[in-house]
């Protein structure tokens, strides 16, 4: 049976990063869950169709979180002295080690699905620990939320601690045991192979998931070129590869499939055509960058290479879930990186970082992160009356949004057509 179901509000999306799309008072058609058109009057024949009136509110997209760490949650707001590679080993090995406890799993777990619920995350791709079973209750948590998600067990089998290291064809086979078990379970919740980095990757584990990646089809997430000495690492490793992607590129990890990389802080102009090649997202994570001193990615040249570059909150490199908060963060870094330079590189937009954090990565999910048409309705529904007067243009009221609201501003929260509510567990 076809429905349809029209909203009425001041929508506002971004078609491209150049500008916003606004209507105000308009109607977004959603039939099927996806959006069919918008409209700026309704006409006569509209009149069948059940009308959902937010009046004054904002209709935006949902936030799409590219890179995230679930099992750091309980570590959110320590260790923010450190530098990447010492907090790897004295905040998140540590606290990653405890899931292979399945009701410390659970605990947690819940917390951050809750949590990317209240933040208006309506879609996010997201890395678990090395254990198999808590990843499947982090993926079954998900299904029960109604919210999307790709979902990674980690893989790491070298240079990590006694206490958190795989055995290699244990991490093989584990990754293929959740690839079987979940690639058909849910629309909405899908595993992702998920090497934690090169480092901390034998080339045997690289060259098992990356089969299992191409045999299935399964996207591939990872982290790239994010701090100088494990840049350093990398090189000494794999003399062999000019660039730190050539290693994934090397074993089916950088492109074949749909792939994600976090940070790319450092990349050379050979790794960025690399990247854009083989048409690898790259994520944006500003927070964390800044947390852990990692470094200031230069986004525009990305943008103008034409490479696809989302948003990440990467908790616990980053201190908070939110993804407005993430979009505030990458405006003030790339004021400070252009104010540090030779200025060729412009500071980012609002409607750039509204377009990072929506429609750019919203791309990995298929048509999601915007109300053209045929986009899988995916939307928030912000009330900002107590924000201040709303006696300005839809566009600033959006931009005090991000700055100053949060998710008590957030009143509604659809995903593919269907209203969220507060996950009961
Ligand atoms: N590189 C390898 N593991 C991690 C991690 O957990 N967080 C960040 N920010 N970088 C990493
Ligand atoms: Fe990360």
């Amino acid at each position: 049976m076809i429905s349809t179901v029209v909203y009425r509000g001041n929508i506002i999306f971004t078609k491209s990063s150049e500008k916003f799309t606004v209507i105000e008072n308009g109607y977004i058609f959603v039939k099927n869950g996806k959006v069919d058109k918008i409209k700026s009057e309704l006409s006569k024949e509209d009149e069948v169709y059940e009308i959902i009136d937010y009046k004054d509110k904002l209709i935006i997209p949902g936030f799409i979180d590219l890179h995230l760490h679930a099992p750091q949650y309980a570590n959110l707001g320590l260790g923010m002295d450190k530098q990447l590679l010492e907090w790897l080993d004295e905040y998140a090995f540590p606290e990653e080690s405890k899931f292979k406890d399945l009701m410390y799993t659970e605990k947690v777990y819940k917390k951050v699905v809750k949590e990317l619920w209240r933040c208006g995350t309506t879609r996010s791709v997201v890395f678990g620990s090395v254990h198999k079973d808590a990843t499947k209750i982090l993926m079954d948590l998900f299904i029960k939320s109604g919210l999307g998600a790709f979902v990674g067990k980690v893989n790491m089998d070298r240079n990590s601690p006694d206490y958190i290291i795989e055995d290699t064809q244990k991490s093989i086979n584990d990754t293929e045991e959740i690839v079987c078990e979940y690639s058909n379970k849910s629309r909405l919740v899908k595993p992702i192979i998920t090497p934690r980095f090169v480092p901390s990757c034998s080339s045997q584990v690289m060259q098992g998931i990356g089969a299992i990646a191409k045999k299935y089809n399964i996207p591939v997430q990872s982290h790239l070129s994010e701090n100088i000495s494990e840049i350093q690492w990398v090189k000494e490793l794999h003399p062999e590869c000019k660039e730190y992607g050539n290693v994934y590129n090397k074993f089916g990890l950088f492109g074949e499939v749909p792939t994600i990389m976090a940070h790319c802080i450092y990349s050379s102009e050979r790794e960025m055509n690399l990247i854009k090649n083989n048409g690898v997202i790259a994520v944006h994570c500003p927070t964390s960058n800044l947390n852990v001193a990692t470094g200031i990615m230069p986004v525009r040249k990305f943008m103008e290479k034409g490479i696809t570059v989302g948003l990440g909150c990467d908790i616990s490199g980053g201190h908070k879930i939110s993804i407005p908060n993430v979009m505030v963060a990458a405006v003030q870094m790339s004021k400070m990186k252009w104010l540090e330079s030779d200025k060729t590189y412009k500071p980012l937009t609002t409607a750039e970082v509204f377009y990072m954090g929506t429609k750019a990565g919203g791309k990995f999910f298929g048509k999601v992160g915007s109300f053209e048409e045929g986009y899988e309705f995916d939307a928030l529904i912000i009330d900002d009356s107590s924000l201040g007067d709303l006696d300005r243009t839809i566009e600033e009221r959006l931009q005090r949004y991000i700055y100053i609201g949060d998710d008590r501003n957030i009143v509604e929260r659809y995903v593919a057509g269907q209203k969220i509510s507060e996950p009961k567990f």
